[in-house]
């Protein structure tokens, strides 16, 4: 027997997972975290796991159940899923309010008012309250049976919320996926190299229409209702309006953006207030669906073959539109990554003219088969930059030909390389290139970089800009007169930028490395270099063997680095550098070799009473050891100050030797000695 306890809370937290669901999905306005709701979620599944007996098919655990199908069942819908009409223009829409009106011999009419939501049209089946059909529209008459695929879907309530549902009702609506899911998405998809979804209305029909309802399940579609066909043992309000009211108050989700508006007139403006909010919304809409709102009207008004005269389609223009492709041109961005650019003839998609599209990279354009020449259909969505979603291949033209990567940077001349394992190639050109100057500069003398006091994002635009720094080596031949004649810059700061500048040159070989901004060259791996190379030039004559040597170096930055030195005018920058003054210590102490720090493998974790990360890191560093950010086998020390967290619980399992502040000192200390001293 299982206790009263446990029914009562497997019920409580099957009732609390449907609110939540109904604040996420219905009201959009989410209570708890989704971590929250993962944890009432796996303790229902483990009570269940415990009581198979008490497990129910509405319960939210259930949603997801059974196996793969072999094809889906035809179902023939008991009132036929008709069709719009639809109108493209003012005069069109005027034409039809004057048309309701006359059939309803009214001189003003109510309309309910929704936006078109652009997916796949759904009909639900609720018996007594639970769902238990749910088919696509089909052709109207005919659907398929996809209900194991609906049930994944959590805003679709697997029972309604109220103590007297119909007998039966047939609750009609659209699913589809929203911007931000099609993005996630489609992102995964291009990781995979799998095939992309050129819109979320193909990606929301392609996961619908999966024999297999796991992979619908993840891939977080959503439901929208607008309307009701058949139904029993119920009396419905009298307008569509209240309809829609009830369906959210059975937690059904209905558009936040419906309303109800009188005449034409508050037709046009609903039409203008949505369009204004089109891009901002979360889900894609292709127009607005006007309704006659009284139900006893719309039937006196009709029908006229497979749509109603009661209602209409207002679309707005179309975000996808054909044109040709009439060559790739390559664009350099800040960290010298290199986009192909599609130069169209121009279209107008969605009222706005577009002539240029990404491509994002090669691996892309291959995939797409996109060739110079082609007509392409390109989609347009909000302020996202305009994309070539497919070819038409009907229309391909005898001389289209393949796009070609340019071997050298359009904006500097330097070698455009693509490192193995990635998508993207990059201009080499480093410091020198001018599309790359900012980030550049900004990476040379930040913190753990040069660490120029005061020389930050806004300084380094402005500097560039008004073309007094064109490569880090300007910097130390800025004078007080150009910085002073910068906006809001007052003589004190620019002096005291000038003085932190003239004291950025005497810094450490690991610190330049790691300013030079070679691409995978981060500050750890250009401490490694730095501690076992001894000197720049050692470092530059090495070549990718060689570098592999190093430990943590593997191919990729090895490769990396050759090509970064290659680059002549990267050795010119280099050259300026140590003209003007940069220099480090060649002869600088080695690194304490034989101390039981040598070798070591540290993590540092909480907040050490007396000292920062940093200062235990460098301490760690000198003595020979290294600090690393995660707890492994290959851990040897962790040294824990106040509220040290996962790693410490880690170290405890792991059985690594654990250290306060005081006792870390102590070991670096006993060391230090035997070395006579000598340290960092
Ligand atoms: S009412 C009698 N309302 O548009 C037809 N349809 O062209 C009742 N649609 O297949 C449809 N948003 O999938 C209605 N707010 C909305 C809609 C909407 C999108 C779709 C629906 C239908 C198609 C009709």
């Amino acid at each position: 027997m299982v206790s009263a306890e446990i029914k009562n809370r497997i019920s409580a937290l099957r009732e609390q997972l449907e609110y939540h669901n109904y604040r996420y999905y219905v009201l959009d306005a989410p209570e708890i975290s989704d971590a929250e709701y993962d944890r009432l979620f796996r303790e229902l599944q483990s009570l269940e796991q415990q009581y198979p007996e008490l497990i129910i098919p509405s319960s939210p655990s259930q949603r997801v159940g059974g196996a793969a199908l072999t094809e889906f069942t035809q179902i023939t819908h008991t009132t036929p899923m008709l069709s719009l009409n639809n109108a493209f223009s003012e005069d069109e829409v005027v034409a039809f309010d004057r048309r309701v009106r006359e059939a309803s011999e009214l001189s003003q009419v109510d309309y309910a008012v929704e936006p078109k939501f652009d997916g796949l049209a759904i009909s639900l089946v609720y018996e007594r309250g639970q769902f238990v059909m749910g088919a696509t529209r089909g052709d109207g008459y005919v659907g398929e049976d996809v209900t194991a695929n609906l049930r994944t879907i959590r805003a679709i309530p697997l029972l309604l919320a109220t103590p007297n549902p119909p007998q039966r009702i047939e609750i009609r609506g659209e699913v589809l996926m929203l911007k931000a899911d099609f993005a996630a998405l489609n992102a995964y998809q291009r990781e995979q190299g799998l095939k992309e979804f050129a819109n979320p209305r193909n990606a929301a029909a392609g996961s619908l229409r999966q024999l297999d309802p796991r992979i619908t399940a993840t891939r977080g579609l959503h439901f929208f209702a607008y309307g009701v066909g058949q139904c029993e043992g119920v009396v419905l309000p009298s307008t569509h309006g209240e309809v829609m009211d009830l369906l959210m108050a059975w937690r059904i989700p209905v558009a936040h953006e419906r309303a109800v508006v009188q005449g034409v007139e508050g037709l046009l403006a609903y039409y203008q207030r949505i369009g204004a909010q089109r891009d901002s919304l979360a889900f894609d809409i292709d127009g607005v669906v006007y309704k006659v709102n009284d139900l006893a009207m719309q039937q006196q008004i009709g029908y006229v073959a497979r749509a109603p005269r009661f209602a209409i389609a207002h679309k707005f223009p179309a975000q996808e539109a054909t044109t040709q492709l009439l060559d790739i041109d390559v664009q350099v961005g800040r960290t010298g990554a290199i986009t192909p650019v599609a130069r169209l003839a121009p279209v107008s998609v969605g009222g706005v003219t577009v002539t240029n599209a990404t491509l994002h990279n090669e691996d892309e354009i291959r995939r797409k088969g996109v060739l110079i020449g082609d007509w392409v259909n390109v989609r347009r969505a909000g302020d996202v930059i305009p994309e070539i979603v497919s070819v038409v291949m009907s229309r391909r033209p005898s001389d289209a030909r393949e796009f070609v990567m340019p071997t050298t940077c359009p904006v500097c001349g330097s070698h455009i390389v693509r490192l193995p394992d990635e998508a993207i190639a990059r201009c080499t050109g480093g410091l020198f290139c001018p599309a790359q100057r900012k980030q550049a500069l900004w990476h040379f003398a930040s913190r753990r970089a040069m660490d120029i006091d005061g020389l930050g994002e806004k300084l380094v635009e402005q500097l560039v800009d008004e073309n007094l720094v064109h490569s880090p080596a300007d910097l130390y031949r800025l004078g007080l007169l150009s910085l002073v004649n910068l906006e809001r810059m007052a003589e004190k700061s620019a002096r005291n930028l000038l003085a932190a500048i003239e004291h950025s040159k005497r810094t450490t070989l690991a610190r330049f490395i790691y300013a030079l901004g070679i691409r995978h060259v981060g500050e750890q791996t250009a401490k490694d270099l730095a501690r076992y190379y001894g000197t720049l030039e050692a470092m530059m004559a090495a070549d990718e063997l060689q570098l592999q040597q190093v430990p943590e170096v593997g191919e990729v930055v090895a490769k990396s680095i050759v090509q970064f030195f290659a680059e002549p005018h990267n050795l010119t920058v280099i050259e300026m550098l140590r003209a003007a003054g940069v220099c480090w210590d060649e002869s600088a102490p080695p690194v304490i070799q034989n101390s039981a720090i040598s070798g070591k493998v540290f993590v540092i974790t909480g907040t050490l009473p007396t000292m920062s990360r940093d200062e235990a890191k460098a301490k760690i560093e000198a003595m020979g050891g290294k600090a690393s950010g995660s707890v492994s086998k290959k851990t040897d020390f962790v040294l824990a100050g106040a509220e040290p967290g996962s790693k410490f619980i880690k170290a405890q399992e792991l059985g690594i030797t654990i250290l306060d502040e005081a006792e870390f000192l102590s070991l670096i200390n006993e060391n230090q000695g035997e070395e006579d001293g000598q340290g960092y």
